[in-house]
């Protein structure tokens, strides 16, 4: 057996900790956070036999392997920091740091420590998008020309709407883009096997002052430094151009992302409102929709499909994709074998923080920013 440790069990900690359970092989043997109660809770009604409220706890206990940050942005590397450095392996959560200088140490401590790392980049897992990466690598598409897209959510839409992300102290320096855009261009770059190499970007705080809830019921206001909106212009290793918007304050849009790639031969789309389905845009012929399927999909994609056709997998399935990848790759390098599955890892996670980094620099600037620059 595996044995795992959770930290921060707010949203995506249980999706993790629900995840967790459907994994052969692992089991959860510590929940951390910051109150002790809740977290009890939590342990009885699974089984679990430690909690914990202070992470540090766990640094030494040489029962723990694999560590799942959940905690909140400002967290993310003095958490992954201290768990590397005692040489356990990683399924953080994005974005891996507050900064490139944070998130590129990580990268480098963790290759030294030799421990396993991944982000909890769900999206690519659905088994429409595996399909839509392999007919870009098997060039369905021919060239790719264009790749556009967005990720639009209406949580923060009135100004009486709160959240840590909202703070620079939690968040780090953006919040749209580092949140839900990076979801999007890992995706977007996923799907073309290519990376952004240049960014021009337009951002915006639609709500500079917002109202944040008092213990009493009463709201205080408060100045917000982070965007809300952006709006960027990419340019692809692989000559591609390409424009993506992202959005908290989308009336109606509560997880819609949208990608969609036109090639010289073909197009496909992928929407999160219905995740299911692969669109393919053809000119010359009547355009086609592919569903999810491990009898109509190829080789490459098809070990992602588990359930028969027209049986619809969903948003937890994508994050029991990406963990069981995980943990096969664990398995494989216990047993001093090469590992073959590809992770979304912490140079990944590295490269997402880069790019926001250029995102912004860029909307300072008024100007192109190339990646890493
Ligand atoms: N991959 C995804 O699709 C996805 C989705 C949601 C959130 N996230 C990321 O996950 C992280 C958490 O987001 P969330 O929405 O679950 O936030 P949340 O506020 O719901 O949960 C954060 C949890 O961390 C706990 N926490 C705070 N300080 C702690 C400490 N010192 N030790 C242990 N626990 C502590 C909080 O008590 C809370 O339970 C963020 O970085 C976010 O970007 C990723």
């Amino acid at each position: 057996m595996i044995n795992a440790a959770i930290i921060g069990l707010g949203y995506i900690g249980k999706v993790h900790l629900r995840t967790l359970l459907r994994i052969p092989g692992v089991k959860v043997v510590a929940l951390a956070g910051r109150r002790r109660e809740p977290l009890e809770e939590l342990a009885a009604q699974y089984g679990i036999p430690k909690v914990t409220a202070d992470y540090r706890t766990l640094l030494e206990d040489p029962s723990i392997d694999v560590i799942h940050n959940c905690t909140p942005n400002h967290l993310h590397y003095e958490v992954n920091h201290a768990f590397i450095s005692a040489g356990k392996h990683i399924l953080s959560e994005k974005p891996l740091g507050r900064s490139s200088q944070e998130t590129g140490a990580l990268a480098k401590l963790a290759e030294e420590k030799d421990v396993l790392t991944a982000i909890n980049f769900c999206y690519r897992y659905y088994p429409a998008v595996q399909e839509a990466a392999v007919k870009v690598s098997r060039e369905e598409l021919g060239s790719i020309y264009t790749v556009m897209g967005s990720y639009l959510q209406d949580w923060l839409l009135y100004d009486t709407d709160y959240d840590w992300r909202l703070e620079q102290s939690f968040t780090g320096s953006s919040n749209v883009i580092g949140d839900i855009g990076s979801h999007w261009f890992h995706l977007a770059q996923f799907i073309v096997g290519s990376q952004i190499t240049e960014v021009m970007a337009d951002l915006k705080t639609t709500l500079p002052i917002r109202k944040k809830p008092e213990a009493d019921g009463t709201y205080a206001e408060y100045p917000v430094k982070v965007e809300d909106y952006g709006s960027v212009l990419l340019h692809f290793a692989n000559g591609a151009s390409g424009v993506f918007t992202v959005s908290q304050l989308a009336a109606g849009k509560k997880c819609a992302i949208d990608v969609q790639v036109y090639g010289s031969q073909s197009a496909l789309r992928w929407n999160h409102e219905q995740p299911t389905e692969l669109w393919l845009g053809h000119r010359d012929k009547p355009n086609e929709v592919l569903m999810e399927s491990p009898q109509l999909q190829q080789a490459e994609s098809k070990r992602y499909a588990l359930l028969p056709t027209g049986h619809p997998m969903g948003y937890h399935d994508a994050v029991y994709n990406l963990f069981t990848d995980f943990y096969e790759n664990l398995h494989l390098k216990n047993q001093g074998k090469a590992l073959t599955i590809p992770l979304p890892d912490f140079w990944e996670g590295h490269r997402e923080v880069l790019i926001t980094e250029a995102i912004l620099q860029s909307h300072r600037e008024k100007r192109w920013v190339r990646v890493g620059e």
